[in-house]
């Protein structure tokens, strides 16, 4: 992966923090920027739900720092932003359901944890932050496309959190004259994306059902959809985001990165089981709470603002995934 670099400028001289770097996205970012020899990448990360054997590869490379520890604590955040350039804001707990369950626990990870990380990296100075909000901010939004600027009312307190974070950084932009810039992630996977624990995924928990000749099970009747973007679009979006001019006008707001594209976890089921050779059925059982039936994002202010453009549609980012989840999981 990462055969393409999405940045020109020289990053052999500046230093990366990406919180929650232990993580899926976390990792992948991280393997791009020790690929192209940043000076030091470290991350924080509390392994909560991320694994040491995601940042396993990188630990013998001297660019490479691993603080095992919370976002929750101030003391930290400030440690973590010491002599660093570029953050990459990306740990939280993710999940709808997980914060229906636990709203306090997703409040104290994904607000006050991040408002502690906004407030270290202004007191170190940082030069850009760039943070992961989520399109769960559109909430009931009748609108499709989703535009930046037209969001409903958010629908779980996971959604909630991440508008917050939002609200926070558009503050702290303003007040505090940082560079601040959200990414509103539409459903990535790939990768190091776990199909462990009861809140994993739909895209890892086919491929592992496939894999095992086992029956996934479809939340509702399968014909929501989604706009599934591959990990590198993602990677791509966050380096642009933290390298490329920012236009003032952009400055503490959000851009959606997506592909543009439309899948129903129907279609998806069944991209997989061909992909994986399978002739099992799907169990489908009830919606679940705080879900929203559609989903598309409208990328043309990504694209305008910081030259984001999609490399990987769907099927070929299903491609790669599926080889990493047969290595990974099931080589013996
Ligand atoms: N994957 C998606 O489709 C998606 C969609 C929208 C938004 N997001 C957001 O993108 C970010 C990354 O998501 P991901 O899919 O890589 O999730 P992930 O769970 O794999 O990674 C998050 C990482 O953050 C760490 N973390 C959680 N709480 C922490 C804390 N208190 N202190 C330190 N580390 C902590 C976890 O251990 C984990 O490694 C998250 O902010 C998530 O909400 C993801």
């Amino acid at each position: 992966m990462y055969q393409t670099a999405f940045h020109k400028n020289d990053i052999s001289k500046s230093s990366f923090l990406v919180t929650g770097g232990a993580g899926f996205i976390g990792s992948n970012l991280v393997e791009y920027l020790l690929k192209y020899n940043a000076g030091k990448v470290r991350v924080l990360d509390n392994l909560s739900n991320g694994f040491k054997e995601n940042i396993e590869p990188f630990l013998e490379n001297p660019s490479f720092e691993f603080i095992e520890g919370d976002i929750t604590d101030e003391a930290t955040c400030h440690n973590a932003c010491e002599g660093i350039d570029f953050v990459s804001h990306q740990a939280a707990l993710g999940s709808v359901p997980r914060s229906v369950k636990n709203p306090q626990a997703s409040n104290h990870a994904n607000v006050t944890g991040f408002l502690n990380m906004l407030v270290a990296a202004k007191e170190s100075k940082i030069k850009r932050f760039v943070y992961a909000s989520s399109s769960s901010v559109y909430g009931d939004s009748p609108h499709l496309p989703k535009k930046e600027e037209q969001i409903g009312n958010q629908l779980s307190p996971y959604a909630v959190t991440k508008r917050v974070n939002e609200l926070y950084a558009d503050v702290f932009a303003k007040t505090y004259q940082m560079e601040i810039l959200g990414l509103r992630y539409f459903n990535i996977f790939g990768p190091r994306q776990s199909p462990t624990g009861p809140y994993a995924a739909a895209i890892p928990l086919f491929m592992a059902a496939v894999l095992k000749q086992e029956k996934p099970f479809i939340n509702g009747d399968g014909e929501q959809s989604r706009d599934f973007t591959f990990v590198e679009n993602a990677v791509q979006a966050n380096i642009k985001a933290l390298l490329a001019p920012l236009d003032q006008s952009g400055n503490g707001g959000v851009i959606n990165i997506a592909v543009g594209g439309r899948t129903t976890i129907n279609e998806l089921f069944k991209i997989i089981k061909q992909s994986g050779g399978s002739y099992l059925d799907a169990i489908y059982r009830d919606e679940r709470p705080g879900d929203i039936k559609h989903s598309l994002a409208d990328i043309s202010k990504a694209k305008n603002l910081i030259g984001y453009e999609p490399t990987i549609e769907i099927g070929k980012g299903i491609e790669i995934t599926f080889q990493w989840f047969r290595k990974r999981y099931f080589s013996k």
